[in-house]
Parts: C-alpha cells; structure tokens; sequence
C-alpha cells in the first residue's frame, strides 16, 4: 500500500479562495475585517509565527494591528491593552501568541479577550461552547485537521482516532470534535501505558509531541491502512519534519498528511476564517 497525500497547502488554497467571496460579502455590509496579534517577548519561534500570520492576513486583503511588548510587560499592561482592542469595535479578531514569559499567566490573559473576538478559541466560554457541541470560535489547529478529514471526505464514524497529544490547543479540542464526529476517540501522552499498543489499535492516528528524540512514529508501528495526521514541528538535520517517519508510514497508511505542507498551512488558514467569524458575530 503507498498513503496518498492529505495536502494541506491545497485544502489552504482552497479554503482562501471561499474566504475572499465572505470578505467581499463582509464589506457590503460595511465590515472591514480586522485580526490584531499580540506578540510579548523576543521567542524567536513566536516571532516567525507572528509573522507568518500577519503576512496570511494581509495577503488575504484582511486589515491587520500587530502589537510587540517587551517580555518585561507587566500583566497589568497587558490586560489593559488586551481591554482596549475588546473595545475597539475596528478590531474584530484578538490573538495573544503563546507562549508568554513566565510572569504572565496564561489562563488569565486569554480569560480577558473577549469570547467573540477570541480567535484561538481558547477562552473557557468558547472552550465551554465546543465541549457542548455549539461554538462557532474554533482553536485552529484542530479545526484545521477536522477540515482536511471532510475535504477528502474521510469518514470519521466509528473509527478508532488515537490522539497522542493532551494540550489545550492541539489533543484536547480535537477530541471533541472528532467525538461530533461519532469517532471513538483515545487520548495518549507521556505517561500513558501502552502506547504501541494503541497506536497498532488505530484507524486514525494524530501525533502531536514535536520531539523525535522522544518518539517517531514508523511503519512497523501502525496497522496497514489507518490514517496518519502529524501535527508534530521539530527540526531534524536543519529541515522541518514532523513526529512521522513518512517514508516508511508511507507504506503501511492509507492516508498520511506530509511536514511541511499538511496540517500547518490549515492552521494559518483557520486563523484568518476564524477572523471573518469573528467579524459576522459582531455584527449582534
Ligand atoms: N502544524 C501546526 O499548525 C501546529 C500547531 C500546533 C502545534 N504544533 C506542534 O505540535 C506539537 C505539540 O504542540 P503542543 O503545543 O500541543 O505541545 P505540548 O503542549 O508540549 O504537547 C505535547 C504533547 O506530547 C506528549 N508527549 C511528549 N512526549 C511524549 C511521548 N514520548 N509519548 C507520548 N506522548 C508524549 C505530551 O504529554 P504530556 O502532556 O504528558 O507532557 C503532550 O501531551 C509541537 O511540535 C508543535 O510545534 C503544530
């Protein structure tokens, strides 16, 4: 067997060209689409994701404010400039690039972005909402891979997903979603027992560690036919790659999104769709 490809620069062009005709109906009604980044600190990995999503935003013809705090930002500086983009009615979409400097706490700044400028959809309300099946502000990354799934119309119904992540933007959201799917879903980490076994159960499997000194998942580790989603960024003899030895993987998979060039460019992407959500809600 040889996986075809999930090929996420082309769902992302896809998706782009549907979002320029929602613009076009957006300014009609007199909204001009806007997405303000926070960046706080000199992360160099942050920074090149800030940048990323600007240039996105910008390309796209979206209106964009790019906010750089130094990381000796006080929490109360940076609540106050994160209430006055809620109140900015020119501004539509908030993202506060994460992580932030350990003073910062993260719970609390994301708790103050107004839900329905909260982009990332990591506020506890929207959150909430996706855990009852109802949000509409989606975290990007798992709402990006639910989009690939439907894009080459693999049906999640009954499959046994085995995601080997737990964290707030990537494994947890995506198991809600999925389970709106009618897949059963396993959640691994670092500290599950038995982690080949359940990666050999699986018909889809999501890797999401970013470390493969700690873990690449090959062929042998898979049953011939499921479904490879990495999610995984690490850098491995100066390239991208992912946790996904994809050669071998390959072989065995039926489905396998590659590094760079799957998952990535849909979270961009969902980002910027998000923004135009963002933007519908505030007309109410
Ligand atoms: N392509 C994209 O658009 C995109 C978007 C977001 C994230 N990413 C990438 O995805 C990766 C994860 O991101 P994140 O923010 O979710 O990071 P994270 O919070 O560090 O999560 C990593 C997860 O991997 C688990 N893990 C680590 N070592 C493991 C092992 N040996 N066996 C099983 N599980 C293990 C951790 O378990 P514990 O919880 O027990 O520590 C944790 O749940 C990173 O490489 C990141 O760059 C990519």
């Amino acid at each position: 067997m040889t996986a075809q490809i999930i090929d996420g620069i082309h769902v992302a062009k896809y998706i782009k060209s549907k979002m320029t005709k929602k613009i076009a109906a957006l300014r009609s009604q007199n909204l001009e689409p806007c997405l303000a980044t926070i960046l706080v600190g000199d992360n160099v990995a942050s920074a090149t994701y800030i940048k990323n999503k600007q240039r996105a935003a910008v390309e796209l013809g979206l209106k964009t404010k790019d906010v750089r705090l130094p990381s000796s930002c006080p929490q109360s500086e940076l609540i106050a400039i994160i209430k006055s983009l809620n109140e900015d009615i020119r501004v539509h979409g908030i993202l506060v690039q994460l992580p932030l400097p350990n003073h910062l706490d993260p719970f609390i700044i994301t708790n103050t972005i107004n839900p329905i400028k909260d982009v990332d959809g990591l506020t506890p309300t929207n959150m909430g909402l996706l855990v009852g099946g109802k949000g509409s502000l989606k975290p990007c990354t798992p709402v990006g891979i639910v989009e690939l799934l439907d894009h080459y119309g693999i049906n999640v119904s009954g499959l046994h997903v085995v995601i080997i992540n737990r964290s707030q933007l990537v494994g947890k959201p995506l198991a809600f979603l999925l389970l709106e799917k009618d897949a059963t879903v396993t959640i691994c980490h670092s500290k599950s027992y038995n982690l080949l076994k359940e990666i050999k159960d699986a018909d889809l499997i999501v890797t999401a560690i970013g470390n493969r000194d700690k873990f690449t998942l090959t062929g042998s580790m898979i049953k011939t036919g499921s479904i490879i989603i990495d999610v995984g960024i690490t850098r491995l003899g100066g390239k991208l790659a992912g946790d996904v030895d994809y050669s071998s993987v390959a072989k065995y998979a039926s489905w396998i999104t590659p590094v760079p060039g799957g998952v990535g460019p849909m979270t961009v992407s969902m980002l910027l769709n998000n923004t135009l959500i963002a933007t519908s809600l505030s007309k109410n």
